[in-house]
């Protein structure tokens, strides 16, 4: 597929998706993000992909969901089209681990899409924000909820109440990204984490990542009970006999993915 909104690349079992829509600072339009779900497709298919890294430009990574597209349209349009579902989605379907390296602005659909990233590297130019109750409207693809979940009720509700921006080290602070580098290191940092990811068993990061994200879908006791039967699941894996077998020989794991 010719991409026009994206960039997408392959790096020693990483794939990178970068945004690509400057003159509108990489605004999310329903063209880009059929783009990125076609990508995110493709690289779930590759068993040469290990590890997804999602990054947009210097000046953004992306400013939200393209306004000027959707400014006109009326409340039956949206509602029967499900607008903001979908391929909207597709980040926090994908199965293999994926990274939000994020520098400049990421607002609105831009913080929810890094958001539905398994985790968030940040630049120390990176800003953060829920502005869309400045536009008369309020987040639609997960804002009020994951950002609620990644940084607590009452920043959360300072966001969006007033749509405005936090920087990365507040970011950072409240939980809601893993970390923050200096600018021209962010993607050397985001290729540098995913290839540590990328270099584990990908079964086991497939369950390690469905146990995580358990934690946010269940009670204590249910979560802690799935981990559990999933650690168990893990010792019928030659991975896991590999892993510990090559500790106690002192010695690098040979892993088969399976
Ligand atoms: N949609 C469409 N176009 C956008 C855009 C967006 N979300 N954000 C920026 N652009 C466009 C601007 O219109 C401008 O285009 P023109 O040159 O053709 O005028 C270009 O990108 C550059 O933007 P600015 O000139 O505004 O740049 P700036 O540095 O002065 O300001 C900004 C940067 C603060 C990010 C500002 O552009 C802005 O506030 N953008 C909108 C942010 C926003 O409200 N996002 C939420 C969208 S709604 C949403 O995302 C819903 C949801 O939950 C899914």
């Amino acid at each position: 597929m010719a991409y026009e909104n994206i960039i997408v690349e392959k790096r020693n079992g990483i794939g990178i998706i970068t945004l690509d829509r400057p003159k509108a600072l990489n605004a999310l339009c329903a063209a880009l993000i059929a783009e990125m779900e076609q990508a995110l497709t493709d690289f779930e298919a590759d068993d040469a992909v290990r590890c997804i890294v999602l990054t947009g430009s210097e000046r953004a990574f992306a400013a939200g969901a393209d306004i000027k597209e959707m400014k006109d349209k009326d409340y039956a349009e949206v509602l029967n089209e499900d607008f903001i579902t979908g391929d909207w989605e597709a980040v926090s379907h994908c199965r293999k681990p994926t990274i939000a390296a994020v520098a400049g602005f990421a607002l609105g659909g831009g913080c929810e899409v890094a958001m539905m990233c398994d985790m968030i590297i940040a630049a120390d130019t990176a800003k953060f924000g829920q502005p869309e109750i400045k536009l008369g409207t309020i987040p639609g693809s997960g804002g009020t909820q994951r950002l609620t979940r990644a940084v607590g009720k009452s920043l959360a509700m300072y966001l969006c109440l007033t749509g405005e921006m936090i920087d990365a080290e507040t970011a950072l602070t409240a939980g809601l990204v893993a970390k923050v580098v200096p600018a021209d290191e962010l993607m050397n940092e985001a290729l540098r984490v995913a290839s540590l990811i990328a270099g584990m068993s990908q079964p086991v990061v497939k369950v390690c990542k469905e146990a995580v994200n358990r934690a946010y879908e269940t009670t204590l006791a249910g979560g802690v009970l799935f981990e559990r039967r999933t650690f168990h699941a893990t010792f019928a894996l030659d991975d896991r006999k590999e892993g510990m077998a090559a500790f106690a020989e002192k010695r690098k794991p040979e892993w088969r993915d399976r």
